[in-house]
């Protein structure tokens, strides 16, 4: 499983950063998974410059541009160069500060292009009886891989995070049978838009309240490869209870 720790602007001193990273390689110690964190731009300076550790780095976003005269921009260059192996585009937060399908599809190119494996977070706003989210959910995908050669949509994980289960606690997350049938559900649109067998090989993530009360439910025989995870995973003692919970 590959778990990646959506550390928004949560965290905000060093303090805090350097006891979340030390858990996470005690965890590393003694699971297989694979834990990928996503501090904010300066704090994920600090520690992927000088990581020696199977701790991976990912940006939370990239800058839309290409560098230059671009003051206050953080690019994916800058974030390949600072560290970083991944990195999140198009997360809800921020679509709702602005990033339209366009943007957002320019961004996944400056990643891919900077040697980012970028995470691709998609997601409705809400679920209709008439199963309309399916076809924005298809959109969505389709919107950000037009502009891409195959071999570069095959870079692509993509993050399923309906914007319904963001930040709230278990109980508002999806539940395991829904989640099943939208992993199925992304994989067949992969599989329009990937060459061959990749869409079999692509990685799946979901996000939206994962905590220790409902991360195995939703591991368990739902096809999910990992899992982003905002609010549970600033909090040593809950990222530390979920990576246990995959065990
Ligand atoms: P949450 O956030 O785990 O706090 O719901 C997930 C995300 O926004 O990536």
């Amino acid at each position: 499983m590959l778990i990646v720790a959506n550390w928004k602007a949560y965290v905000e001193n060093l303090e805090k950063a350097e006891r979340l990273v030390a858990v996470s390689k005690k965890l590393l110690r003694t699971t297989e998974h694979r834990i990928v964190l996503a501090p904010p731009a300066p704090l994920l300076g600090a520690f992927a410059m000088k990581n020696t550790s199977r701790i991976a780095y990912a940006a939370q976003d990239v800058s839309a541009t290409t560098g230059g005269a671009e003051t206050g921009e953080t690019t994916a260059q800058i974030y390949a160069a600072s560290g970083a192996t991944y990195a999140i585009i198009g997360h809800s937060e921020r679509r709702a500060a602005g990033d339209t399908d366009a943007i957002v599809a320019e961004k996944l190119a400056h990643a891919i292009a900077a040697d980012l494996t970028p995470i691709l977070c998609i997601g409705e706003r809400e679920r209709d009886r008439d199963g309309r989210y399916l076809a924005f959910i298809r959109e969505e995908i389709t919107a950000a891989f037009t502009p891409l050669t195959s071999k570069e949509r095959s870079r692509a994980i993509i993050a399923y995070e309906p914007l319904w289960a963001i930040g709230k606690t278990a109980e508002s997350a999806i539940g395991s049978s829904d989640l099943a049938e939208m992993v199925l559900y992304i994989r067949k649109v992969l599989s329009e838009l990937l060459p061959g067998k990749n869409a079999s090989h692509a990685l799946v993530l979901y996000g939206g309240s994962v905590e220790p009360g409902n991360i195995r439910d939703l591991a368990r025989a739902t096809g999910i490869d990992g899992f982003l995870i905002g609010h549970a995973s600033v909090d040593d003692v809950m990222f530390a209870a979920l990576t246990k919970e995959l065990s």
